[in-house]
């Protein structure tokens, strides 16, 4: 297909923040979103859909086509096996992989210190180990009554952010409702995962602790995750375009 028009520079950091969540069931399909978002898009996130359909291929799909991958794949085991997952997926070439922050302050500093060996032994960057806090998904109510936990999302967020830092991971994946609290817990520097993401009007569907672009960077986003605003739009590009336009910055 032909390439739109190189991104200035400035743009190009900036627009860099949006992470596109391939949650589509073939390479071929994630290969026909990554060269549809061309020019507009480098960051992809591939999570469980994808790769459970068609594995590290899908990862070596996006990023032939240029694209960097957030691999999304939650780790939450015990520490042994959690590192052991981490080494393979270094491999892979992602900038970035996730845990759940709730396996454990060991668990997670068995896969900050895995990610570490694995990147020296293949001569790739790290990558940065982000930990999930409570999924966006959840709302205030469920967390009470189903998982019997009575804190706030707030305050379990906060707590499990510090938790994070204090087991060396790079950052956590928090709604953008906590993303401020997170930043005043956890200073500069720490990287701040929003998905969760809806342009104003769009559907929320299953998830409940949404936000709008422009709010999550306001509230300290380092990165947007967005999936079906922008995969299901009849035209993708145009809806990162808007969305990259809603965080506040110039499209390229
Ligand atoms: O389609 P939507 O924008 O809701 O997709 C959000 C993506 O972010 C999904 O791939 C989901 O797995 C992921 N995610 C999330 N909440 C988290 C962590 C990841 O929604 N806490």
């Amino acid at each position: 297909m032909k390439r739109g028009p190189e991104p200035t520079a400035a743009a190009a950091v900036d627009a860099r923040r949006l992470i596109v969540a391939l949650d589509v069931a073939t390479v071929e399909a994630a290969s026909a979103l990554v060269s549809s978002l061309k020019g507009t898009v480098t960051n992809f996130k591939v999570g469980w859909e994808l790769f459970c359909a068609a594995g590290p291929a899908a990862v070596a799909a996006v990023v032939e086509a240029g694209g960097r991958v957030f691999l999304d794949l939650k780790f939450h085991d015990i520490p042994n096996t959690v590192a052991a997952a981490v080494v393979a997926a270094t491999g892979h070439g992602a900038f970035m992989l996730n845990v759940h922050a709730s396996g454990g302050r060991r668990m997670m500093e068995a896969a900050v210190d895995a990610a570490r060996a694995a990147s020296e032994a293949c001569g790739r960057a790290r990558p940065l180990v982000v930990a999930v806090t409570l999924l966006t998904s959840l709302g205030e109510d469920e967390l009470r009554r189903d998982l019997g936990v009575a804190d706030s999302p707030l305050a379990v967020v906060t707590r499990l952010a510090r938790l994070a830092q204090a087991a060396g991971c790079d950052g956590v994946v928090a709604s953008a409702r906590e993303a401020a609290a997170v930043r005043a817990a956890c200073g500069a520097g720490f990287t701040i995962v929003c998905p969760g993401i809806r342009p104003a009007g769009a559907a929320t569907a299953d998830q409940r602790r949404t936000a709008t672009p422009a709010e999550a960077i306001a509230a300290g986003a380092d990165y947007i995750v967005v999936g079906r605003p922008v995969t299901q739009a009849p035209d993708p590009r145009a809806a990162a375009r808007g969305i990259i336009e809603q965080m506040g910055v110039r499209p390229t």
